[in-house]
């Protein structure tokens, strides 16, 4: 007999789980459809969270061997035991994965474990790792399928020396070279917990600068501290071919001149692009864009009735947290409800050393769009916290409406900015002026009077510069 839901949602990462729970706890009773072993998608199972705990554990390594004794504590001998260091980024991932079944449970989200396919609308067949096959109906279809690793032609991953980012989150050794292929988010993300722990990174980037969707300011200050820290950046570059040897191997790159860059390993990070392989979207003819995103319009409505999509698979910011964003919407929007996603108050966070984050316009943006906007700017070097933590690189910028001081960007580079940058997202969100946050009460001394300063330095009265 087949199986009714009122929802039936494909992909169990934080679109799809949180999509999930949404519609459950709103009464519907709902199904989530997972081929993979664990809950979580990408960001939980080889993505944001198995990333941050290298980062951390890294970090630690990196401050261990370099700034501890500048605080007065002494280590004679600092090793690295990378083996561990992995078992514990593993086991991070499974408790969180873990914790969204126990969600599921707790909400009476069904987990149908297996691929999904849309057979009809209002019908999904799902094939079982065992290769059996089940249908269920369900009055609506939610998809979030989420992304995968976009692919350079000609270049085949192997996991082992050409990486994509679930290889450089798995080594079983510390690259003595590392090249990195892109650097966005994952290239320079990746390149620094290999740098911390002991490879020489290059980061060969197409464009003229790194992180392309960040602030100019922010990409240039990123770009100057991690060559500091010893990761090379090659900008206006191209992998043009790859000779793979025995003991290294050869790039080839374009740029002003072509020449051939020796490396050990190889990490292709060069963006990502929609997951919809195998779901059947032909068949039942759900419109997809020419960039291969599923066109979602008002609710997140396909051109299907009855058939959503959310998430990285639709358009917008690749985020995890859009991606939450759109499953409660969506769920709601089911339930009748007429939830709001601001899209200009998205936050977006790089968590290199020194942060960087983000949220709303660039300055870049605000000057195409012929925008009059002040800029108050802030140093970590002048905020007590920061000189307390030993930890002064990067600054807060905040750009607000010459004609109204209302906040329209703010960027961070700088100590926990991935953090800092929330009171700045609910500052917009709440169409706050900057005189809002200077007149808002921040304790002392925390890294978050950075941002207060800055408030007050876009109407040219900070205190403490
Ligand atoms: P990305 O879009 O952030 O960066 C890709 C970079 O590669 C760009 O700078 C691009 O100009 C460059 N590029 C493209 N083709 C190239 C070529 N042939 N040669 C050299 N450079 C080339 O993509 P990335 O880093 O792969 O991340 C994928 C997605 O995952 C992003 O959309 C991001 O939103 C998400 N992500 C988010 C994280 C976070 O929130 N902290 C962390 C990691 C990933």
């Amino acid at each position: 007999m087949t199986e009714r839901y009122d929802v039936a949602v494909i992909g169990g990462g934080p679109g799809g789980y949180v999509a999930a729970i949404r519609a459950a706890q709103l009464g519907l009773k709902t199904a989530c459809i997972e081929m993979r072993q664990s809950l979580g998608g990408t960001c939980l199972n080889i993505g944001c969270i198995p990333s941050k705990a290298l980062l951390q554990s890294s970090e630690k390594f990196a401050e261990a061997r370099h700034s501890l004794a500048e605080h007065g504590v002494e280590i004679d001998a600092v090793r690295l035991d990378l083996g561990r260091m992995m078992a514990r980024k593993d086991r991070v991932v499974t408790t969180l994965t873990r914790g969204v079944e126990y969600l599921f449970r707790k909400n009476n989200v069904d987990w149908l474990k297996g691929r999904a396919r849309l057979a009809a609308p209002g019908r999904v067949v799902i094939e079982s790792p065992q290769h059996q096959q089940r249908e269920v109906e369900a009055a609506a279809i939610i998809i979030a399928t989420g992304s995968e690793s976009a692919a350079l032609p000609g270049i085949a991953i192997d996991e082992r020396r050409i990486l994509s980012s679930t290889g450089a989150l798995a080594l079983d050794h510390v690259p003595k070279r590392l090249a990195v292929i892109g650097g966005g988010y994952i290239g320079l993300e990746l390149g620094s917990v290999w740098q911390r722990l002991g490879a020489e990174v290059t980061v060969i980037e197409l464009l003229d600068h790194i992180v392309p969707t960040m602030d100019r300011e922010l990409a240039a200050a990123l770009q100057r501290a991690l060559a500091r820290q010893g990761i090379a950046s090659r900008l206006g570059a191209k992998l043009a071919g790859l000779d793979q040897r025995a003991d290294s191997i050869g790039l080839e790159i374009e740029a002003a001149e072509r020449h051939t860059i020796e490396t050990d390993a190889v990490l292709i990070a060069v963006g990502r692009r929609p997951y919809t392989q195998g779901l059947g979207l032909e068949a039942v003819g759900v419109a997809c864009d020419p960039q291969g995103r599923i066109v979602a319009g008002e609710g997140f409505a396909t051109n299907i009735p009855g058939i959503y999509a959310i998430g990285d698979v639709i358009r917008g910011p690749m985020l995890a947290h859009k991606a939450e964003e759109e499953g409660v919407a969506v769920a709601e929007r089911l339930a009748g409800q007429k939830p709001h996603i601001n899209y200009a108050a998205i936050p977006a966070v790089v968590y290199t050393r020194p942060e960087v984050a983000s949220v709303g316009q660039t300055e870049e943006e605000l000057k195409a769009a012929a925008i009059p906007y002040r800029t108050g700017k802030f140093p970590f070097t002048a905020n007590p916290r920061a000189r307390t933590n030993g930890d002064t690189e990067g600054f807060v910028k905040i750009l607000a409406e010459t004609a109204t001081d209302r906040v329209l960007g703010v960027h961070i580079i700088g100590p926990d900015a991935g953090t800092l940058i929330a009171e700045a997202a609910l500052a917009i969100e709440f169409g706050a002026s900057a005189e809002d946050i200077a007149r808002t009460c921040h304790a002392h001394p925390t890294l978050n009077e950075a941002v207060k300063e800055a408030a007050l330095a876009v109407a040219g009265r900070a205190i403490h510069i």
